[in-house]
């Protein structure tokens, strides 16, 4: 880009998109930008937390049974406040909230219902790693002026937009509103996303594995066949593969998204109450299954596609691999000839 030149920034690219979708209303533009705005706070929290007392545990813990961080609650707060007095929404649900979130009295309920992770890959943030927020927005489809949960709980496939925000060494928004996956670059020194990432595809197929090789006793036989398989010395098919393990998954799935490879949390029988793995549908594998498939990816419950999932609990878990089609469609095979 010539310099002095200020690129594409989200408002004018959603713009430039919504001219190929007329009937999109022109809320979606300022659905995003709410969203970028809640994510430039909570970057400039994310970017000052060893500086601040915004580290450590808050001591209680979440619906997950997880200890909430304090940035979990900060980035919760931001979002929850910022999105529900946007007038966008009807109803919401984030990662910590165990029940929906209506819209404060006295404000405006929108045609949209929003489902959020505030701040994903919370193991990481006392080490300075990458973390994220993850979201998905719905069309409402109940007939009352407040939403329900209904609103909140349908397939992926009906998404309107799917994104993530990563906090790292630059602060990205990647999302899509069912037309190709792009990302922007937050310049600070501005305060806009500028987009730096137009149309991102996965390669159809990579040569990395993402999993925590620490539940391998707890797999199916399918998924551990899978593993060893791609762990095998064979340079015709490009194997054995390089493993890379972040421990965040917006920072896993993006690498996978620009590199490729598969990113895996399989179920495992490691703690009964999770009997489908870790990752919740709403908030993590729906919005996360919709890039993957819009970069020309795929994205699998092992058996099926995760957008084509029904949810029927607003944290249900699901089992996730996504990446590079014919990476994932080989996994799928190892479940069906081993499970
Ligand atoms: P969250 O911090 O929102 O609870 O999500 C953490 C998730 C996800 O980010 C990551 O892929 C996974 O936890 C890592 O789990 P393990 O530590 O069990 O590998
Ligand atoms: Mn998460
Ligand atoms: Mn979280």
């Amino acid at each position: 880009m010539a310099d002095g030149m200020i690129g594409i920034n989200l408002t004018r690219h959603i713009y430039e998109k919504q001219k190929e979708h007329p009937e999109a209303t022109g809320e979606l533009t300022g659905i995003l930008n709410q969203i970028a705005f809640a994510a430039k706070i909570v970057s400039r929290e994310v970017n000052k937390a060893g500086l601040v007392e915004i580290l450590g545990l808050t001591g209680k813990e979440n619906v997950q049974g997880e200890e909430v961080q304090k940035l979990d609650d900060f980035a919760n707060e931001i979002f929850v406040n910022t999105l529900g007095r946007s007038g966008h929404f009807c109803i919401m649900a984030t990662e910590e909230e165990v029940d929906t979130i209506p819209i404060p009295e006295g404000y405006k309920c929108g045609y949209y219902s929003i489902a959020l992770d505030p701040l994903d890959g919370s193991s990481n943030i006392d080490v300075n790693v990458n973390i994220g927020t993850i979201f998905a927005v719905h069309r409402k489809i109940t007939g009352e002026e407040k939403g329900t949960a209904e609103d909140l709980m349908q397939p992926g496939r009906n998404l309107i937009a799917g994104g993530y925000v990563v906090y790292g060494s630059s602060t990205m928004l990647v999302m899509s509103t069912g037309n190709g996956v792009h990302g922007f670059t937050l310049d600070p020194s501005v305060g806009e996303f500028l987009e730096s990432h137009p149309d991102i595809k996965i390669p159809v197929k990579g040569k990395i594995y993402s999993i925590n090789e620490g539940n391998y006793p707890y797999w199916s036989e399918g998924v551990r066949q899978y593993i060893d398989h791609i762990k095998e010395k064979d340079k015709a098919t490009g194997r054995p593969y390089s493993t890379r393990y972040i421990g965040s998954m917006v920072a896993d799935v993006h690498r996978t998204l620009l590199k490729g490879g598969i990113f895996m949390y399989p179920a495992d029988n490691k703690d009964p109450r999770k009997p489908h793995g870790k990752l919740r549908l709403l908030y993590e594998c729906a919005p996360m299954a919709f890039l993957c498939e819009h970069a020309g990816g795929a994205a699998s419950t092992g058996t099926g596609p995760v957008l084509d999932v029904q949810p029927t609990e607003l944290h249900q878990r699901v089992p996730f691999f996504a990446g590079s089609a014919q990476d994932v469609r080989e996994l799928e095979e190892f479940i069906v000839k081993y499970d």
